[in-house]
C-alpha cells in the first residue's frame, strides 16, 4: 500500500504569527487517514515542533547541508532536523536548483545524509517549459531520477514529487494527460531500479495545486498526493486538499 501526502512547503513565507495556521491545519486534518506535513523557513521548525507536539501533522524543513557538521555558515544538517524532531525535508526543489545551482549530483549527496540520519527525503524533479516545448520532458525526469535518488532508498524514507517548472507558483497547472504521463514514466523508472520498494514509494504531484483542482489531481493515476506552496500557507486552503487526498 502506497502512504498518501499531503505536504505543504511554506518556502520564505510565514511569521510566528502565522504558525497558528498549523494548528488549525492539525485540528481539522486530524480524522483524515492521509499523512500531512507543513515544511515552514528552518527558523521556525523548533517552535512549529512544540505547536503541533501530539497530532499527527509533521512538521518538515525545505533544504539541509550533505555533510553533517562543519564549516558550512548558515547552512544546518540533516542529523540536526532529526535531533529537533522534524521528520522530512525536501531536497532538489527547483527553487534551490535555481537560486543556488544545486545539480542532481548535490540532492543525491544531501539525500544520503538525510536518510542515514533517519529523515524521509521529498525528492523533486520537473522540467523547464522550454524542455518542455522541446519534447525533453522524459529524458529530463529520467535523468534526475537517475541521478538525484540515492541507492539506499526505500518506500519508507523516499518521496519524489514531481512539479514541472512552468506550473510553480503561475497557476497553471498540467493537464491530467500531462501528469498520467510523467507519473507512469516515474513509477516504472522506480519499479526498474527499487522493485517492489519502487513500487511503493509515494510519487507527489506540484505545482499549482489548489482546492478547486486537487481532486481532479489525485483521481490521476500514480499520483499519491501534493507537495503544495501558494496554497498551504493558510488552513482554509490546505484543509480541503488534505480532505481531496483523503476521498480519493
Ligand atoms: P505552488 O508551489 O503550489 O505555489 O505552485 C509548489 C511548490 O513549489 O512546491
Amino acid at each position: 500500500m502506497r502512504r498518501k501526502l499531503a505536504a505543504g512547503n511554506w518556502k520564505m513565507n510565514g511569521s510566528l504569527a502565522a504558525l497558528s495556521q498549523l494548528n488549525q491545519i492539525a485540528r481539522e486534518t486530524a480524522s483524515l487517514d492521509v499523512e500531512t506535513l507543513i515544511c515552514p523557513p528552518s527558523l521556525y521548525v523548533s517552535e512549529a515542533l512544540t505547536r503541533v507536539s501530539g497530532n499527527q501533522l509533521n512538521i518538515g524543513v525545505q533544504d539541509c547541508h550533505f555533510e553533517t557538521s562543519g564549516a558550512h555558515t548558515g547552512d544546518i544538517s540533516a542529523s540536526m532536523i532529526a535531533d529537533l524532531g522534524a521528520s522530512h525535508v525536501i531536497l532538489g526543489h527547483s527553487e534551490r536548483r535555481a537560486d543556488h545551482d544545486e545539480s542532481s549530483e548535490d540532492v543525491r549527496e544531501k539525500a544520503r545524509t538525510a536518510l542515514a540520519a533517519g529523515l524521509t527525503a521529498i525528492v523533486c524533479v520537473g522540467e523547464s517549459e522550454k524542455q518542455r516545448l522541446a519534447k525533453n520532458t522524459l529524458d529530463i525526469i529520467g535523468g534526475q531520477l537517475a541521478i538525484s535518488v540515492p541507492d539506499a532508498s526505500k518506500a519508507a524514507n523516499m518521496v519524489i514529487a514531481y512539479e514541472p517548472v512552468w506550473a510553480i507558483g503561475t497557476g497553471r497547472t498540467a493537464t491530467t494527460a500531462e501528469i498520467d504521463e510523467v507519473h507512469d514514466f516515474i513509477r516504472t523508472r522506480l519499479k526498474d531500479r527499487f522493485g517492489e520498494e519502487g513500487a511503493n514509494m509515494t510519487v507527489l504531484y506540484g505545482g499549482s495545486v489548489k482546492p478547486t483542482n486537487a481532486a481532479e489531481i489525485f483521481a490521476t493515476n500514480n499520483v499519491d498526493g501534493a507537495l503544495v506552496g501558494g496554497a498551504s500557507l493558510r488552513a482554509q486552503d490546505f484543509v480541503p486538499i488534505v480532505r481531496a487526498l483523503a476521498e480519493a
